[in-house]
């Protein structure tokens, strides 16, 4: 399977993430397999969004969760809301709340517990810095980083997890990591599985790749076996280059089932 999320961020409002998710929508039908496809508006637009993706192929995601359950948490969004808007996917740990609001292995960690317990599917977002990968230091940090967010953590028999691997360098940057390098570090995440998630089956696992995806580059990404998917964030708001994401992950699925 192929997994196309798209993150908004705070890039529309509510009227366009109505018009966007219509968009996406009639960009899937017709198509003979369709890749598994979430869509993550800011939270103002959660309960519009659900309503266009009511009963369609989409699921509906969020941004963020709160790490903490319930209480006096002024501005905070908890899991039990976002289960009520019909959210079925939470983003944790992008490097956007990571690096501009403090985020830390520990509360990313919090947040894919609570996500899980809350019978919503984590995308758990890791990547390293440009500093990082010229050092040479990628796969200990993104390691560390899966280590912090999955500490303590039993996944039970049906829940999922979503890796995305998003280089921070790569993230709007108009740049994307190369598919070979993506590649070798998805493969490298899934290495650490075992350790990572005791006994749990590797269809539980998906790897996706996010930094500067667009229609251009999304095919050469989606055709590796090891690139289970991809978290787009500009392309995603820009309905004609989503379309095209999606187009390619439909021809991917198309070549391998003939
Ligand atoms: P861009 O696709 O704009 O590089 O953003 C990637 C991202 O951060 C998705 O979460």
């Amino acid at each position: 399977m192929k997994t196309i999320v798209g993150n908004w961020k705070m890039n529309v409002g509510t009227r366009e993430s109505v018009a966007l998710a219509r968009g996406v929508l009639l960009a899937l039908r017709g198509k003979k397999r369709l890749p598994e496809v979430a869509l993550c508006p800011p939270f103002t637009a959660l309960g519009e969004v659900r309503k266009v993706v009511a009963r369609s192929h989409a699921s509906l995601g969020a941004q963020n969760v709160a790490a903490e359950e319930q209480g006096a948490f002024t501005g905070e969004i908890s899991t039990r809301m976002l289960v009520e808007l019909g959210v079925t996917h939470v983003i944790v740990g992008h490097s956007e709340r990571r690096h501009l609001f403090g985020e830390t292995d520990a509360s990313v960690n919090q947040k894919v517990i609570r996500t899980l317990s809350a019978g919503m599917v984590p995308i758990v977002c890791v990547g390293e810095g440009a500093a990082d990968r010229a050092d040479g230091k990628e796969r200990d940090v993104v390691a560390a980083q899966l280590r912090g967010a999955l500490a303590d953590l039993h996944l039970r028999h049906k829940e999922r997890i979503l890796f995305a691997y998003e280089p921070v360098w790569a993230i709007g940057s108009g740049t994307s990591d190369t598919p070979a390098d993506a590649v070798a570090m998805h493969a490298w995440i899934r290495s650490l599985v075992p350790e990572l998630l005791p006994g749990i089956k590797p269809e539980q696992v998906a790897v996706l790749y996010g930094g500067s995806i667009d229609g251009s580059n999304a095919y050469l990404f989606l055709r590796e076996d090891e690139v289970d998917g991809l978290l787009v964030g500009g392309a995603s708001v820009k309905l004609s280059e989503f379309t095209k994401i999606l187009d390619a992950a439909a021809d991917v699925l198309d070549a391998r089932a003939a």
